[in-house]
């Protein structure tokens, strides 16, 4: 069966973008593949040295996960620090990873630019950890987005030279998934853009958010005065509400304000107020999940260890071969 591996980045509580985008269809691919997703807190000090409560993000990021239903049974779902196996296979990698390759890194170079007062080393071998997490398990399959794809190269080229050093034709050479179709972009609030894109919390309506709160981001987002002339073409940010609406509603719900919008009788309070109440329909199983798992320390620690175990004994076997291939024997 195919390995298809991802890395989650800890920043942050999970929006209705990450979940009708990367999430959804990795609770899809978790029943036709043999998946392993993991939290990349080791990556997160490369921007954040001394992370200001790294343990609650990412027991947070875990909780959000398998309440939207990752199954700890079916995928492979890990802390990335759980695997020391990963640091020493990075370790190796880095013997073979040279300065001019990795400083053309693109995001080496923008990050270096937002960050000129630390510009780790950790940043700059950020692909080579990278490689490490995805050849450790020897996936074929990395979904990941446009931002990651000269990342996904570097990790090619570094399983390639490997394969070359040691003659061997060791690592599989991974492929990015594109998951095309099932993507579905979510616009933000604020307007303009895809939701998580701007900073403000208020273009972002999260999983966890109760219902006052999604209540008022609706109600704040940007609209215009209002179509004039019938069938008008819908300028981006009521376009947007009406793609949110989409995706939560029922489609007599959205065609009526359709209808509305194009004889001009369309009220945006009215519009805003049933996008609310859908959204809050729609998130209510999953915020309840998200409070009473993150209130379980015995769930969460249980899957934390299942997600260990299971990944451990795929990076233990790698890591005995690659030792062997390179000649650390034991006498
Ligand atoms: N770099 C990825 C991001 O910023 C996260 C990540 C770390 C990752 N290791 C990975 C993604 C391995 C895919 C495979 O989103």
């Amino acid at each position: 069966m195919e390995i298809v591996l991802s890395g989650i980045r800890p920043t942050g509580k999970l929006h209705l973008g990450n979940y009708f985008g990367a999430v959804k269809n990795f609770v899809k691919m978790q029943e036709t593949h043999n998946c392993f997703f993991f939290i990349a807190d080791y990556h997160s000090l490369t921007t954040h040295p001394k992370p200001n409560d790294l343990h609650g993000i990412v027991k947070q990021v875990l909780a959000e996960y398998l309440a939207a239903g990752l199954d700890p049974e079916k995928a492979t779902l890990y802390i990335q620090s759980d695997l020391p196996e990963i640091a020493e296979l990075y370790l190796i990698l880095n013997m073979n990873a040279y300065l001019g390759e990795l400083e053309r890194v693109t995001t080496f170079k923008e990050k270096a630019r937002k960050q000129p007062e630390n510009v780790n080393a950790g940043l700059l071998t950020y692909p080579t950890l990278m490689a490490a997490d995805i050849i450790i398990h020897k996936a074929n399959k990395v979904p990941v987005g446009k931002d990651q794809e000269q990342n996904l190269e570097m990790t090619r080229t570094f399983a390639r030279r490997f394969n070359r050093m040691y003659k061997e034709d060791f690592f599989p050479i991974p492929q990015a998934y594109n998951f095309g179709e099932q993507l579905v972009k979510i616009p933000g609030l604020d307007g303009s853009g895809k939701m998580g894109k701007s900073e403000g919390e208020s273009n972002a309506i999260f999983l966890a958010d109760d219902p006052k709160v999604i209540r008022k981001k609706v109600m704040r987002a940007v609209t215009d005065s209002g179509p004039t002339k019938p069938n008008q073409e819908k300028p981006e940010p009521i376009q947007n509400l009406f793609s949110l609406l989409k995706v939560v509603s029922k489609p007599d719900v959205v065609d009526h304000f359709d209808a509305a919008y194009n004889n001009c009788s369309i009220r945006y309070g009215d519009l805003k107020k049933q996008l609310a109440e859908d959204i809050i329909s729609f998130t209510e199983p999953l915020r309840d999940k998200i409070l009473s798992l993150s209130g379980d320390e015995v769930a969460i620690s249980k899957a934390a260890r299942i997600g260990a175990d299971k990944a451990r004994e795929s990076a233990r076997k790698t890591i005995r071969e690659v030792r062997e291939i390179i000649g650390f024997r034991p006498f």
